[in-house]
């Protein structure tokens, strides 16, 4: 397993489990099954509603002595509807408690975006709160107490731009340690990618497989399929492994943490092995000329009277 160091020793496995839609009446299983596969990192957020059966789940694996706290890297993230500052350092405890644990390695801001305490999903403006109401300076202010408090060992945020992160390093006390975003060859986000290399910032690449099993509130009808894609399938049959594999090596290639989600015990040993394979300069560069696509832009939460705007999510 590769690492991601950061500037006090600690290390990130790049290769984890991605747990957003596992069914909570699924996930305990599917996390057993990931442990023994050899998975050390798991990403998970209060949003995905399954962080009790994952904290079942890797106690009973600690319990069994398959393996133990120091080994795992746990990400854990703050949802919008609890962006005010006196929520934070709450929220993470009910992370913690839920998952069994009293630290993370890793937590981080899910969204720019602030909804309204208790509103788990917005369908109208006054569902939001505006970015004076709750300024994300003050959210990260909070992210920040989590880690004096000792509760979590890292920070960051996830779905933020180079402006966001800029204002955040500029504001904040302590500077984001990583950024979560989505990144596969439809989306390489090259100028964020190398903002966050010169500023010693980590990515993780959620939806690196290009989310075939998204909800269908983030689908649309000409969304592109990256596992089928030409290219793709031909640099699998150079290297006989599979689409999601060559996906996987890509993103490890990039020297980003990359989090697969799978339940299926065959595709999740066959993710993890994907870090057996190499792919060459040639492969890299063929990639660079597939088409640009984002799967979740964020749309979700900029209409309905959002007073976010997509120009505030992404650099287009
Ligand atoms: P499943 O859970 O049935 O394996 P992403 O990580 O980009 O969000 O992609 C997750 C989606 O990709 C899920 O629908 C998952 O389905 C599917 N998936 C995961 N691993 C593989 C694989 N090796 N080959 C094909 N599909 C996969």
């Amino acid at each position: 397993m590769k690492y991601l160091k950061f500037s006090d020793g600690d290390e990130m496995p790049m290769l984890g489990l991605g747990t957003f839609q596992i069914a909570s009446d699924e996930v305990y299983k599917v996390i057993r099954t990931a442990i023994n596969i050899g998975y050390r990192h798991f990403d998970c957020a209060a949003a995905y509603g399954n962080e009790k059966e994952i904290g079942n789940a890797l106690s009973d694996a600690i319990k069994d002595g398959e393996v133990n706290r120091e080994e795992l890297w746990i990400t854990s993230k703050l949802w919008n509807s609890c962006h005010l500052i006196k929520d934070v350092v709450p929220s993470l405890q009910k992370s913690l408690d839920d998952l069994q644990f009293d630290y993370l390695d890793l937590y981080l801001i899910h969204w720019p975006v602030a909804f309204k305490p208790g509103i788990a999903f917005p369908s109208q403006k006054e569902d939001y709160l505006t970015e004076q109401e709750a300024p994300l300076i003050d959210t990260w202010t909070g992210i920040e107490e989590c880690l004096d408090e000792e509760l979590t060992k890292h920070i960051g945020v996830s779905n933020c731009n180079i402006g966001v992160l800029k204002k955040l390093q500029a504001e904040g006390t302590l500077e984001p340690e990583v950024n979560q975003v989505e990144l596969h060859p439809y989306l390489p986000q090259q100028g964020l990618y190398d903002y966050c290399r010169l500023n010693n910032i980590h990515l993780t690449a959620y939806a690196p497989l290009g989310a075939t099993g998204r909800p269908d509130r983030v689908r649309k009808d000409r969304d592109p399929h990256l596992l089928s894609e030409h290219l793709i399938v031909e640099i699998a049959e150079k290297h006989q492994c599979s689409p999601a594999q060559v996906l996987i090596a890509w993103g490890l290639s990039r020297k980003t943490a990359v989090i697969p989600k799978s339940t299926n015990p065959g595709r999740m040993k066959e993710n993890f092995e994907a870090q057996n394979i190499r792919l060459d300069r040639e492969d890299l560069r063929k990639l660079i000329i597939l088409p640009k696509h984002r799967f979740f832009d964020g749309s979700i939460f900029t209409t309905n009277g959002s007073p976010y705007k997509l120009t505030d999510l992404w650099e287009y």
